[in-house]
């Protein structure tokens, strides 16, 4: 897996937006996944500042949702839904059709899976992937355990997930599941970006390098990816 240690957060997501206007720039209907949480919010605060410069268009691409606590919707603080369109989404001029992301208020989350994994089979394959690490090695919610082969499923969320999630909610919200691409949706990317920001996240960033490929780190599975490179900023490389 390559490393690449941008000095701090700024830089490391301006480098990580180049990345995605790479993908786009070589493919216009690139279809893009780019997870919620805290880490990519600069990226996408990058990636809309190119699309105003003109250095990006991103009118024939496509996005894909990475995950979503189910129970929560768009006008819910701290929904990956709420989070993406309000940093992202919204300051774009995109059409309906060419976002697909998880219904968190959905009766029927097995639905909502086929849909999304049917999303993506029909643009083929994602072009590229932005993925957080969590403090627990998770990728989007696929949870320590988690098999290797599944595409979108409900996840039951690891305790430490449900921890973390007071900081995008406020309040504890006793958020049991969520529903999440599999590993093997995300396999099947083109390119992976692997991102970790701050000293928080510089225990399972090493932890990731070093330990075997294994459910025990989900983040462990895509190592091995032909495509993926783990891109942190100084803080997050200091136990390396
Ligand atoms: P964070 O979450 O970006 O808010 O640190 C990462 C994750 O849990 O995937």
């Amino acid at each position: 897996m390559n490393v690449e240690i941008k000095e701090d957060y700024p830089q490391l997501c301006a480098a990580v937006a180049e990345q995605v206007i790479a993908s786009v720039t070589a493919k216009p209907d690139a279809l893009i996944c780019i997870a919620g949480g805290d880490t990519p919010l600069g990226v996408f605060e990058a990636l809309v500042n190119a699309s105003n410069a003109g250095r990006v268009d991103f009118s024939h691409a496509s996005f894909i949702g990475l995950d979503e606590w189910l129970g929560l919707g768009r006008s819910d603080k701290g929904s990956c839904r709420e989070m993406i369109w309000h940093h992202f989404f919204d300051k774009l001029t995109l059409r309906d059709e060419q976002i697909c992301f998880f219904d968190g208020l959905t009766h029927d989350p097995q639905a909502e899976c086929l849909r999304v994994d049917a999303f993506i089979a029909a643009h083929q394959q994602i072009d590229i992937i932005v993925l957080g690490i969590g403090m627990n090695g998770h990728i989007g919610f696929n949870e320590p355990g988690v098999s290797p082969d599944k595409s979108c499923h409900v996840v039951d969320l690891d305790a430490i997930t449900q921890a973390v999630s007071v900081k995008y909610f406020g309040k504890p919200l006793n958020i049991k599941q969520g529903i999440s691409l599999g590993i093997k949706t995300i396999r099947a990317a083109k390119r992976i970006i692997l991102m970790a920001s701050g000293e928080k996240k510089s225990t399972i960033v090493a932890k990731t390098l070093q330990a075997e490929i294994g459910t025990e780190i989900p983040a462990t599975l895509v190592k091995d990816h032909p495509s993926i490179t783990l891109m942190i900023d100084r803080a997050a490389s200091s136990q390396l």
